[in-house]
């Protein structure tokens, strides 16, 4: 019975690490730090699902859009450049690449339901299917854009998200390549910033910060305000894939909501992962996973996805 036992344990570990448990994806922002290694090193770790570049913090208002992606590379000057073999291995990897706009320190507003389809078109023809004189990332094809609109006004985010959407189906019809639209809410609901463009239900998949934010996140040792934001979330949002935001380390988010590796598997997995649309785990950021190892000690726990 030992040697039977043995045996099928032994598959099911082996079978776990060939497919990944079905359990959880993980995504996570890069490009805030110089010392979190390239994306392709990021990609090379086998860690992750979905990578959003992190960020374009100036659009909208008839402003000349910036990205900034901290010390990888110079946008101007076509420094990014480089990036664009970076992308294509991640997606060889089946990794989606995806470029967050916004950010928590930034320019950004849109000033109309024009301005948001101009913004739309850029956004489309700069990182996505169209095509531009100005492409920072050269023939490269993100797979889709995530919003972290964090400050300023929540007006025609709506509007971004139906153009966006539009274009994604119109581009489609041209190739088998599908476009991925994402939001990162704050966890009090509704979103003050993404309220109306949720409400779409455009969304494929939202990651939701459970951070920052003292009503909704875990308190140690008690994960009732994180259910009950968690459960108006994943209720209010049946179509898209709900992820579980969290600081990869402490110093991540010093104004709370970091949740021990050992916590998340005992106490707050439980909580999330019977929902119909729970997803995975979103992590800010790279930079923190790289030096607290928060993926790397989730490997293991049975509850990992990278496909
Ligand atoms: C957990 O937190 C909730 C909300 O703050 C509180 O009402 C409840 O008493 C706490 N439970 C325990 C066991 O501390
Ligand atoms: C939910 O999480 C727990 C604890 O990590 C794990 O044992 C369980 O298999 C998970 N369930 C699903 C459906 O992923």
């Amino acid at each position: 019975m030992m040697a039977c036992n043995c045996n099928l344990v032994c598959a099911y570990l082996l079978l776990v690490l060939a497919h990944g448990a079905a359990g959880f994806k993980i995504g996570v922002y890069w490009g805030q730090s110089s010392d979190e290694g390239s994306l392709a090193t990021t990609c090379g770790t086998g860690y992750y699902a979905l990578v959003a570049m992190a960020f374009l913090p100036v659009f909208g208002s008839g402003q000349t859009p910036v990205l900034n992606l901290a010390g990888h590379c110079d946008p101007s000057g076509n420094g990014c450049a480089g990036l664009a073999s970076e992308i294509a291995s991640c997606q060889s990897r089946g990794i989606k690449v995806l470029l967050s706009i916004g950010g928590g320190v930034g320019s950004y507003k849109l000033a109309s339901t024009a301005d948001a389809q101009a913004v739309a078109s850029y956004l489309w023809n700069t990182f996505l299917g169209g095509t531009s004189r100005s492409r920072p990332f050269g023939d490269a094809v993100l797979d889709g854009i995530d919003l972290d609109i964090e400050v300023g006004s929540d007006d025609h985010y709506d509007d971004l998200a139906k153009n966006l959407a539009w274009l994604y189906n119109k581009g489609a019809k041209g190739g088998k390549k599908t476009f991925m639209l994402t939001a990162a809410p704050q966890c009090p609901y509704p979103d003050a910033s993404l309220g109306k463009a949720l409400d779409t239900g455009l969304f494929d998949l939202v990651w939701v910060q459970f951070y920052y934010q003292a009503s909704c996140q875990y308190a140690p040792g008690n994960a009732s305000n994180l259910r009950i934001a968690w459960e108006h979330w994943t209720r209010a949002l049946p179509s898209a894939s709900i992820f579980l935001g969290l600081p990869a380390s402490s110093d991540a988010a010093p104004a709370g909501g970091y949740i021990a590796p050992e916590d998340l598997v005992s106490r707050v997995l439980p909580v999330v992962n019977g929902s119909a649309n729970y997803g995975g785990i979103m992590l800010w950021s790279r930079y923190y996973d790289m030096v607290n190892g928060y993926s790397a000690k989730l490997l293991g726990k049975g509850t990992y996805d990278t496909s």
